[in-house]
């Protein structure tokens, strides 16, 4: 599969290495330009390549977005139109600034996302696990333990498409709703994020049934 990752830092960058390694294609961006990214590019090898924000946009059927969430409006939304967006980002105040709308509740930070890219699918995932725990805490098919990473969205299609992608790098998928209660269930400030568990428990805590 092709994918295109927007954002090349530490969750980024991650993500990149992880679907190189599972054989896919992966074209990733940052705000300072492909020329910036060569040391990168390198280190992920001849499946991937650095390039503008734009063409990861238009790279794949999949755009994974880890940016800081304030970015998010920054997005090339006629490029993402008709892809499935995987938006791995929080709402951090302290440094993407205060948002009423976010914080009295009224919304979730997907579903802006999703509001401002109105012809994308944008499915919230691996927004709840550490970069590190991510790039370290994948485990082979058949594995007796695996932790889970939760997911939401509203078009089933995207949706099936990442819990896919999430099974691919050795985490258990597991349906967290559509966005507007899946993201509040596993967003900063829950008792679920960054914790870190196995799939049945994490679907035990957030109220979901195993599909
Ligand atoms: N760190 C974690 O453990 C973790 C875990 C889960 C989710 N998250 C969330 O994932 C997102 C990324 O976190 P991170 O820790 O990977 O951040 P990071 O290491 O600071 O990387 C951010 C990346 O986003 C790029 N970027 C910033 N503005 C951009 C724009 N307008 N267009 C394109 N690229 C842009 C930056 O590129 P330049 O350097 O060129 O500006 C950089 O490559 C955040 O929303 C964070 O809350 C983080």
């Amino acid at each position: 599969m092709k994918i295109g990752v927007i954002g090349a830092g530490k969750v980024g960058s991650t993500l990149a290495h992880l679907y190189v390694t599972a054989g896919n294609d992966v074209a990733i961006a940052n705000s300072q330009g492909p020329d910036t990214l060569r040391d990168l590019e390198h280190q992920l090898g001849r499946h991937a390549h650095a390039v503008t924000v734009e063409e990861a946009a238009r790279y794949g059927d999949v755009v994974i977005v880890a940016v800081p969430f304030c970015q998010f409006e920054d997005l090339p939304a006629e490029a993402l139109a008709g892809r499935t967006v995987v938006d791995a980002t929080n709402y951090v105040p302290e440094r993407d600034g205060h948002d009423a709308e976010l914080e009295r509740g009224d919304v979730t930070s997907s579903e802006l996302m999703q509001r401002h890219l109105a012809g994308a699918h944008v499915v919230k995932a691996f927004n709840a696990m550490r970069w590190d725990h991510l790039r370290d805490y994948g485990h082979s098919a058949g594995s007796n333990f695996r932790y889970g990473i939760p997911v939401s969205g509203d078009d089933p299609d995207a949706k099936w498409r990442v819990l896919d992608l999430v099974e691919e790098i050795g985490f258990e998928p597991v349906d967290a709703g559509p966005l507007v209660e899946g993201g509040r269930k596993y967003q900063p400030g829950t008792e679920v994020y960054t914790a870190d568990l196995e799939a049945d428990e994490l679907r035990a805590r957030i109220g979901v049934e195993a599909a």
